[in-house]
């Protein structure tokens, strides 16, 4: 069973009203925060801790930064890559992730950030691969506009291909390091990478050897259907959202499918759905426990972040309006408008149901959510991972009370079970997921 840490490198989890939980902890300004979660992790074993992202303030909702500052809502994102740093050297053996945008920044860029980061951590390092959501984004980055749904995936195909390329563009063995005869590396063993497409003209050699995994360990999160089909090609890791368990199922198969119809072994892809998780040593601490962190949700919080993911604002719409279906397909994130459709029941949900269904700022109602003693926790993680995944992503509703509960209670409970490690058996994190070495290098060099 892969156990996975979602952090955010912010003032808050993706459950906004976090910030406010007293197990919650405000020095997330410091390095300190981070190393003492990353720290909390891999006594506990985990296989990964990743950072999520936005290159925006959630302001879309009645064009203004106003609420997201007062209120917290995600309103502090820092670039997760130097903090991704900082736990690894507090670390030893814990995987470390994080997420960077296919429309908004370069593949060269990505390429060589991650390949060093690799490096540097000795192959414990994973990229989340998104395509982003919104204009806020956009305007950031001097576009006038987010690309459309499709064309984003589109571009992030060739993105792919190229930073692919790039990684698997030097051999293992190119570096020769002789001082005696004066070579350095064997330019036959390192090939340029040439790209020609839609959205990319590339040409030049790659300038970071590769590191001890092959190359970083590739995430996605994508839930459309075309987003399915990118993960399916491209994705070591699969993050995913499932509404119930059953739902769950479903989806299991077609992610699996996804990867089996872009011609590689199901087996080879581990698929992790979000769960948040409130224990306690009996069922009346753990019932306590999850009723203060549900009221610290706001509705108006959860529809500052929907108008962020949806791309669209709700500040001023009647709430129990009906969406149209014109409406309903210019919505940014396809994968969770299609979940409140399924959770709502109605073909045409109107904001109600955005924030009654979606998740998003409340902690998501069904079984995602997981209250209990450990041994209660520990029956429903089981239960999944037999039916509909291969680990978990654990959310948190309180940093770092969520990690720390979950380490001291619940982990000693799944190894007693023999569902987790004691300790870790691999050096790096394709090692720890039981993923194989990343095809040869010439070979896909050559493609
Ligand atoms: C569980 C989950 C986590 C995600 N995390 C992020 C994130 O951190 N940053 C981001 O820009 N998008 C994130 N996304 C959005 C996806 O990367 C993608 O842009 C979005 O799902 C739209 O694609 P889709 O319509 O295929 O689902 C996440 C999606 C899911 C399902």
């Amino acid at each position: 069973m892969a156990l996975i840490a979602f952090l955010q490198a912010q003032n808050c989890s993706n459950y906004v009203g976090s910030w406010r939980h007293p197990s919650s902890m405000t020095d997330f300004l410091s390095a300190s925060y981070f190393t003492r979660i990353a720290k909390t992790l891999e006594d506990a074993a985990f296989d990964m801790a990743f950072f999520d992202d936005r290159l925006a303030m959630p302001d879309v909702y009645g064009q203004s930064h106003e609420l997201a500052l007062r209120h917290g809502i995600r309103s502090v994102k820092m670039d997760p890559t130097p903090i991704l740093m900082a736990m690894a050297a507090a670390t030893t053996h814990l995987g470390l992730g994080a997420t960077y945008s296919t429309t908004y920044y370069e593949p060269f860029h990505v390429a060589r950030l991650f390949a060093t980061l690799d490096l540097m951590t000795g192959g414990r390092v994973a990229w989340n691969i998104v395509t982003s959501l919104n204009d806020s984004e956009a305007t950031n980055f001097g576009r006038t506009g987010h690309l459309e749904h499709d064309l984003r995936y589109d571009r992030a195909d060739e993105f792919l291909e190229i930073v692919r390329r790039m990684w698997t563009s030097w051999d293992a063995d190119a570096l020769v390091l002789d001082k005696e005869t004066g070579v350095f590396a064997d330019p036959d063993k390192v090939r340029r990478t040439t790209f020609s497409g839609k959205f990319f003209d590339v040409d030049g050699a790659f300038t970071v050897p590769r590191s001890r995994q092959g190359h970083p360990v590739l995430l996605q999160a994508g839930s459309s259907g075309r987003g399915m089909a990118f993960a399916g090609r491209w994705a070591d890791v699969v993050f995913t959202a499932y509404s119930s368990r059953e739902a769950g199922e479903k989806q299991y198969q077609a992610v699996k499918q996804a990867v089996a119809d872009a011609g590689r072994d199901p087996a080879h892809v581990v698929v992790a759905p979000a769960i948040n998780v409130i224990t306690g040593e009996t069922p009346e601490l753990a019932r306590r426990n999850f009723e203060l962190t549900d009221a610290l949700s706001r509705p108006e919080d959860s529809l500052a972040l929907l108008c962020e993911v949806l791309n669209v604002d709700l500040s001023t719409r009647p709430y129990d309006e009906p969406f149209t279906d014109a409406e309903l397909a210019a919505m940014s994130w396809q994968g969770l408008r299609d979940r409140v459709i399924q959770l709502s029941g109605t073909a045409n949900p109107c904001v109600r149901d955005f924030v009654e269904h979606s998740g998003r700022g409340s902690l998501p109602k069904g079984d995602s959510t997981m209250v209990g003693t450990p041994q209660q926790i520990a029956d429903q993680l089981e239960q999944w991972f037999g039916s509909c995944c291969d680990g978990f992503v654990l959310s948190a509703s309180s940093v770092p009370g969520t990690y720390e509960d979950f380490a001291r209670l619940v982990v000693p409970e799944l190894r007693r079970r023999g569902l987790v490690r004691d300790s870790y058996t691999g050096s790096t994190l394709r090692e720890n997921l039981g993923l194989p070495a990343p095809a040869e290098a010439s070979r896909e060099a050559a493609a």
